[in-house]
């Protein structure tokens, strides 16, 4: 029978948790946050790029239940976290030996050409609307903010999140 999944060819055919697996075994050591108190749209769309650049997790912090129009069931493949508040992503972070940077353009924030992303790494987003939480920014040992150069305050969380994925991936592994 045809494998209509959306996965590249070599997993074609073989079991989700055979897939995962493979996945785990290579993921980068990357992991994104995002903050979830408004079940922003934008999630799944991260979760989809946490997939496609092959990140050791996504960690939703506050509601359980995200938004996963946009994932198109890539959530299957890699490890999705749940934390209730932000000491509890400070915790797992510190006991897997993370650093926690935030992602946002407000004040006190480095701009990401001057900014090395560590390789051990834990990179949280805010939300649309409202941008990262005070409680969050105070657990951050870093602010780095995207460049913009044209008159609207902020660009799209999903779209940043993509960025960031790939700045890691280009000075951390391809480079
Ligand atoms: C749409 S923004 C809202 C907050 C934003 N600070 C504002 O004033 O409009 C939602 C999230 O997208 C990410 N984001 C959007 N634009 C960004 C940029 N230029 N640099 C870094 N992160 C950005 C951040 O994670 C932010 O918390």
């Amino acid at each position: 029978m045809e494998d209509t999944r959306n996965v590249i060819d070599k997993y074609k055919g073989l079991p989700v948790e055979a897939i995962a697996k493979d996945l785990a075994q290579k993921a980068l050591p990357l992991h994104i946050a995002i903050e979830n108190y408004q079940h922003d749209y934008n999630i799944g769309t991260i979760v989809r790029s946490a997939n496609a650049f092959n990140v050791a997790g996504v960690h939703i912090v506050g509601k359980r239940h995200w938004n996963r129009r946009g994932a198109m069931a890539t959530e299957k493949y890699l490890q999705v976290y749940h934390h209730k508040n932000v000491q509890e992503l400070a915790l797992w972070s510190k006991e897997n030996n993370l650093e926690v940077l935030g992602i946002d353009n407000i004040a006190g924030s480095v701009p990401l050409h001057k900014s090395k992303i560590p390789k051990q790494a834990m990179l949280v987003f805010g939300q649309e609307g409202p941008g990262l939480s005070a409680e969050m920014q105070a657990i951050c040992t870093k602010i780095i903010a995207i460049e913009q150069f044209g008159s609207t305050r902020s660009i799209n969380l999903g779209v940043a999140a993509g960025i960031i994925m790939y700045e890691y991936l280009s000075k951390q592994i391809l480079e």
